[in-house]
C-alpha cells in the first residue's frame, strides 16, 4: 500500500533567459531567447510526485492574478487536488527570475509574493489534508514560522517530516529534533553545521554533527557526485552521468523522487537509486516543472 504524501510550499511562476555568463554587477550582456515555466521548490515537488505516480496533496499560496490561474490549470492538469491551492487577496504570485549558464548552472531570485503568506492559520484551515498524509514534504519557501508549526503538528500526530532546507535558513534544534529526513546540499550543509567539506572525513563529520541534533536520517546531495545518505552509518550513492543542459529544479525532483520511493515502501539507499534517475533525467532538459520525467522514464 502507497502511503499518502503531501508536499507544503512555494509556487513560482519562472522567467528564464539562457545567458552565455553571469553578468558582473553594471554590466549589460545579450542572453537567448526567454521562457517561462511554472516552477517554485514547492510546485516542482509536488509535481514530482504526481509525475512518479505517488499519493499527493499540496498546499501552496498563490496570488489572485494571472498566474495563479495558470499554476492552477498545471495542478489540475497532473492530477493534483487543487482544493488546498490557498489565494491571497493583496500579494501577487511568486514569481522566479532565473538564468542558466552554458554549464547549466543557475543563478535564482525569488519574488515570494503570497509564499510569504502561507500562515500558521492556513495550516489550521488545512488541518485534514495533514491528517490525511503519511509523510510531509517541505522546503524553506515560505515563512519558516509555517514550516516550525507544520513540524509541531507533524510530530504530535506521528506523520515523517522530510525538510530540504533551500534556500537555506537558520534551523532551530527544536526543529532538527523532529525531522525524520533533512535533505542538504552541499552549500547548505556547510552553512548548517559551519564545517567546510572538502574530504569523505569531513562530509562524514558534516552528516554527523546534523544527525547528533536529532535528525532520523541525513541525505546530502552532492551534485555530480550523487548522494551521502547518514543515519548512524554512512554510505555514498553515485549519480548518473549525463549531459546537463538546465540543473533549475534538479535537487526538487530528487526531493520528490525520493519521499515517491520511500512512500512505496522502499529502503533510504533504494530510494536515494530511484531519486537519483529522476533528478538525472530533469538535468538533460530545460526548466523546472517542464523537465520533471514521467515514471514510464524511470524504468526506460
Ligand atoms: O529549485 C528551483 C526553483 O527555485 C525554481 O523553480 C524557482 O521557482 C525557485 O523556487
Amino acid at each position: 500500500m502507497k502511503k499518502n504524501i503531501l508536499v507544503i510550499g512555494s509556487s513560482n511562476m519562472d522567467m528564464v533567459v539562457k545567458v552565455p555568463h553571469f553578468p558582473q554587477p553594471g554590466e549589460t550582456i545579450m542572453g537567448g531567447n526567454f521562457f517561462m515555466n511554472q516552477g517554485g521548490k514547492g510546485a516542482n515537488q509536488a509535481v514530482t510526485v504526481s509525475r512518479l505516480d505517488g499519493n499527493i496533496d499540496f498546499i501552496c499560496k498563490t496570488g489572485n492574478d494571472s498566474i495563479s490561474k495558470q499554476m492552477i490549470d498545471l495542478f489540475a492538469a497532473e492530477g493534483i487536488n487543487t482544493n488546498w491551492i490557498l489565494k491571497d487577496k493583496e500579494l501577487p504570485s511568486g514569481v522566479a527570475i532565473i538564468m542558466v549558464d552554458k554549464n547549466a548552472e543557475n543563478n535564482i531570485v525569488v519574488a515570494a509574493g503570497a509564499n510569504g503568506n502561507l500562515s500558521c492559520q492556513d495550516i489550521d484551515n488545512s488541518m485534514e489534508a495533514i491528517d490525511n498524509s503519511d509523510y510531509i514534504l517541505m522546503q524553506l519557501e515560505i515563512p519558516i514560522e509555517t514550516v516550525e508549526y507544520v513540524i509541531k503538528i507533524a510530530s504530535e500526530k506521528g506523520k515523517k517530516v522530510i525538510l530540504n532546507p533551500a534556500p537555506m535558513a537558520k534551523l532551530s534544534d527544536n526543529i532538527l529534533k523532529n525531522i525524520y529526513l533533512l535533505t542538504p546540499n552541499q552549500v547548505e550543509a556547510e552553512t548548517l553545521t559551519g564545517i567546510k567539506i572538502e574530504s569523505e572525513n569531513s562530509l562524514t563529520k558534516v552528516a554527523d554533527a546534523i544527525y547528533g541534533k536529532g535528525v532520523e536520517n541525513v541525505v546530502i546531495t552532492l551534485g555530480a557526485e550523487g548522494a551521502f545518505i547518514y543515519n548512524g552509518t554512512s554510505e555514498k550513492v553515485p549519480a548518473i552521468k549525463t549531459t546537463p543542459v538546465d540543473t533549475t529544479g534538479a535537487g526538487d525532483v530528487f526531493n520528490g523522487a525520493l519521499t515517491v520511493a520511500l512512500a512505496e515502501g522502499k529502503d533510504l539507499h533504494e530510494a536515494v537509486r530511484f531519486a537519483n534517475k529522476a533528478s538525472a533525467i530533469s538535468i538533460t532538459r530545460d526548466g523546472a516543472i517542464l523537465s520533471i520525467p514521467q515514471r514510464n522514464e524511470i524504468a526506460e
